[in-house]
């Protein structure tokens, strides 16, 4: 077990992810959250309307350019319970808030897959107008399905929007979540003008308001931390991270409930955060972060014990000892050299081709951490030269931006053609972008009718002579992947059903990972 003083470090630690269907507030939120911690300050909704163009959170040029993130990134900022502008309540603990942003698009959910693999808890913002989107129920399934307490935040109730009752009504059947509303809105003036937590209700009500809380008392089981932290109960917040409002009952309630960093399990055992022996796996890469600093930068989230700079570690995936003269921990919009950092916190360690996503760090033991998903491909496209004088820059663009993860490659057996395969157009737009600004390099698109592309596996030795048929007869369909797998490119559901019936003792996998 660590020394107590490191203990609390861990204990202080709240890491979280927002996510959100794109334009329901993910950024707004995020950044009065970064104002209520201090770590900017640029307060009034007209200026953090400024700030938004340029978003904190948003790395990338093309980002902005687009206005939607395509990347993840961290923030960390100390947080004092009523600390925020305008509130008196005091509680001593200073929290340490990790924020992982996800990028909204739906063309990036594997990325923010990965990313809800180092979070402790989630948030799920909600434009109140719309209601509940497909994406951010796809992504609700993630947290259920690895028990991820999360609280909803009700956004843009300054306009007019769906009745409250029915927005949780809505949650809950979509999302298959059980709600309990922790605030509610005073119902005068303005809609929802302002919030008031409901175990401190004003003395004066309304009979509308009356009757809203007699109802709320009636149908809705009160708070119960526990049950939270199982993920069976999902806290409701209503409010307008544009004007700020019921944002600081968010944050206080969150800091004070949501989970210090929670064990996480490793293929070998249970990994406690509070153990003395430093782990840690990689779950993002982000190349050309900084564009005066041709790098990348490996996420990594500890998930116990303490790091160090200048310490030796074990790759266990390379069977190496490392040490690492200038780790990075992000706070706000900074970057900063770190000399230590604990459980919870994400650490970004620069990478010239050590690392891959899913790799594991420790002070020697070998560990393995799964539940780091990977996508099947939906669309492909060959990729070209579009500029003879720059194919080495073109290659190692390539070669990079598939490391990070923004999309998947295969060459063709038969041609050495590339194909990119992504789950979204946006991806192909997103490479080319990047090849152009960070490399310098030019790419063109050629269509390619395709409709799957399937890792091949054998377990006996029929299903080795049957391969080797396989690969004779379907010579043209073959390419391989990253890692030198063979992989079939089926072009149509016909071809590949055909293929699983004559071919029983091969198995198509449809993610690189089976
Ligand atoms: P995202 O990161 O989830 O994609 O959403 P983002 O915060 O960028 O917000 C999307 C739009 O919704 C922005 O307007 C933002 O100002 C607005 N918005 C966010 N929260 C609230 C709220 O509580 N109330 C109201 N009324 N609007 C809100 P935009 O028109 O896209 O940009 P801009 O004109 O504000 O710059």
């Amino acid at each position: 077990m660590l020394p107590s003083a490191d203990q609390q470090e861990i204990l202080r630690r709240r890491t979280f992810a927002i996510i959100s269907h794109p334009d329901a507030g993910k950024t707004t939120l995020t950044e009065k959250l970064l104002l209520y911690g201090g770590a900017i300050h640029v307060a009034g909704a007209v200026k953090s309307n400024k700030i938004r163009k340029t978003a904190t959170s948003d790395w990338m040029e093309i980002e902005k350019q687009r206005g939607i993130s395509v990347a993840t990134s961290v923030m960390g900022f100390d947080y004092r319970r009523g600390s925020g502008p305008g509130h008196s309540q005091q509680d001593d603990t200073v929290y340490h808030i990790n924020i992982l942003d996800t990028p909204g698009h739906q063309d990036f959910a594997e990325d923010t897959f990965r990313t809800l693999t180092a979070v402790d808890s989630a948030i799920v913002v909600i434009d109140s107008a719309k209601g509940v989107e497909t994406q951010t129920r796809r992504l609700m399934e993630v947290c259920r399905m690895r028990k991820t307490p999360v609280m909803v935040f009700m956004n843009k109730m300054d306009r007019e929007g769906k009745d409250p009752f029915d927005l949780m009504d809505e949650a809950e059947r979509e999302l298959g979540i059980h709600c309990t509303p922790v605030t509610w809105a005073n119902g005068q003036g303005l809609k929802f003008e302002s919030v008031f937590a409901l175990n401190n209700r004003p003395s004066e009500l309304t009979p509308k308001l009356q009757e809203e809380l007699e109802m709320i008392d009636g149908v809705y089981d009160a708070f119960d931390r526990e049950a939270y932290l199982r993920g069976d109960l999902a806290p409701v917040f209503f409010g307008s991270a544009y004007k700020t409002i019921g944002v600081q009952e968010l944050l206080d309630f969150f800091v004070e409930n949501a989970p210090s960093p929670r064990p996480v399990q490793a293929e070998e055992r249970a990994v406690e955060p509070m153990e003395d022996k430093f782990t840690a796996f990689c779950f993002k890469i982000h190349a050309n972060m900084d564009p005066n600093h041709r790098s990348c930068i490996a996420f990594f989230k500890i998930c116990s014990g303490k790091f160090l700079r200048n310490t030796y570690y074990y790759h266990v995936r390379k069977d190496q000892q490392m040490r690492f003269a200038a780790p990075t921990c992000f706070m706000a919009q900074k970057k900063e050299t770190v000399d230590e950092a604990f459980a919870g916190d994400i650490v970004g360690l620069p990478d010239t081709g050590n690392f891959k996503i899913g790799d594991t760090l420790t002070s020697g033991e070998k560990l393995h951490f799964k539940g780091l998903p990977s996508f099947s491909p939906e669309m492909f496209k060959y990729i070209e030269n579009a500029d003879p004088m720059r194919q080495k820059q073109l290659d190692k663009g390539v070669a990079q931006l598939m490391d990070e993860g923004v999309a998947q490659l295969f060459v063709s057996q038969l041609n050495g053609r590339k194909i990119i395969g992504t789950v979204g157009q946006l991806q192909f737009e997103v490479i080319q972008y990047r090849l152009e600004h960070e490399y310098q390099a030019k790419c063109r698109w050629q269509p390619l009718q395709m409709y799957k592309a399937c890792w091949i596996q054998v377990t006996d030795k029929e299903g080795e002579i049957e391969l080797d048929t396989f690969k004779k007869r379907k010579a043209q369909y073959m390419a391989t992947d990253k890692e030198g797998r063979d992989v079939f490119m089926a072009d149509s559901a016909y071809v590949l059903n055909m293929a699983q019936q004559d071919y029983k003792h091969i198995t198509f996998h449809f993610t690189s990972e089976f």
